[in-house]
């Protein structure tokens, strides 16, 4: 017998106000017609005056437990991607943790961006496997708006706000593929990357919180190569191919990179989840938004297996294999 990470439920929460391209265009020199043909957006939500990521992330975490009708005080570790927190420190984790009223277990954030939800899951199974802890929160929320140049339209049509989150047990297994759970993840870094998609702000730099800054071609051609070599390994190192993939959850960045990437591998497009159109780029949280949209409307089932990918600033990229 071997431990597995089961996915016992997710839950999402996107902010009330809708920001749609033809409001973007009466700000920025852009259109409806450009933000749909090169990203497939169409709105993105935009956080209230006041609202956090902590907020959301809290919000996103209820409507988990509710789903996978637990309770809080089940939850022992609790991890937050986030690349967007409510404070320098302490961590958004501990401001969730203290949300929902758990005062045991551990509780730290995330740092690899758009990459983050894949780096939090995998990081809370080498927990749960381990068997020190048995009940992870692993979630995914971004305020993006908080960090965009509002005049410049490269980047300030991609990207919104919302918050995802899964929670994920400890559970015996037979140790093969049959068994539900997550059956492997695979983390890749090439620093090198760094200045193609970053912010130009922070605590020891600048001492401000800075503006999100990207070389959108640049990041768009690396993508779809990382992604498809990434998700090479999960295939090579679970012997599982396209053809068992029932779902593919993919970062929602670009229509363009998601389809192009699931050609190369040869996935079915009728297989690959696409909530981009709705809510943009929300970095970490746009994994878990888009898993619980899936649940939620009863596409992705008990026993299916899911696969995710995320590549992000870093560049960070990242798979994961699951049996649902
Ligand atoms: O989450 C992970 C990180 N982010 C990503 O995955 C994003 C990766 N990159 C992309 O998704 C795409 O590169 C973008 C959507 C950012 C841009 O699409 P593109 O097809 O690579 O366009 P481009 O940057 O090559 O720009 C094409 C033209 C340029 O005009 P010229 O130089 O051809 O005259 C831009 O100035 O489109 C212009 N442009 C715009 N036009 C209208 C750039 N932004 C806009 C805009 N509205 N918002």
């Amino acid at each position: 017998m071997v431990r597995r990470s089961v996915i016992m439920g997710c839950g999402h929460y996107l902010p009330s106000r809708v920001l749609s391209n033809q409001e973007l265009a009466a700000q920025v020199d852009t259109s409806d017609e450009w933000i749909v043909e090169r990203t497939g957006i169409r709105n993105r939500h935009i956080a209230a005056e006041g609202e956090t990521t902590s907020q959301m992330a809290i919000k996103a975490a209820q409507n988990a437990l509710k789903q996978a009708g637990l309770e809080a005080q089940d939850i022992d570790l609790i991890i937050v991607a986030t690349a967007t927190p409510d404070y320098t420190f302490p961590s958004t984790a501990t401001q969730v943790q203290a949300g929902l009223g758990i005062t045991h277990g551990a509780a730290f954030d995330v740092q690899a961006v758009c990459s983050g939800f894949v780096y939090a899951l995998s990081t809370a199974d080498k927990f749960l496997i381990s068997g020190s802890h048995q009940r992870a929160l692993v979630i995914g929320a971004e305020t993006f708006s908080r960090i965009l140049d509002w005049n410049d339209r490269t980047t300030c049509v991609l990207f919104g706000d919302g918050a995802g989150a899964v929670i994920v047990e400890a559970q015996q297994g037979a140790g093969q593929l049959q068994d539900r759970g997550v059956l492997s993840t695979h983390l890749r870094a090439d620093g090198r990357h760094v200045d193609k998609l970053y912010v130009d702000g922070g605590p020891s730099s600048t001492a401000t919180t800075g503006h999100l800054r990207m070389e959108g071609r640049e990041v768009f051609r690396y993508a779809v190569t990382y992604l498809a070599e990434i998700i090479e390994e999960a295939f090579t190192t679970t012997g599982l191919t396209a053809d068992d993939v029932d779902w593919f959850v993919p970062h929602q960045a670009n229509r363009r990179i998601i389809e192009a990437t699931a050609r190369k591998l040869s996935i079915d497009p009728a297989k690959v989840v696409m909530t981009v159109e709705n809510h943009g780029n929300t970095s970490a949280a746009s994994i878990p938004l888009a898993l619980s949209t899936a649940v939620a409307d009863g596409r992705i089932k008990k026993g299916q297996v899911v696969l995710m990918e995320a590549m992000g600033g870093g560049f960070t990229w990242g798979s994961a294999l699951v049996r649902w």
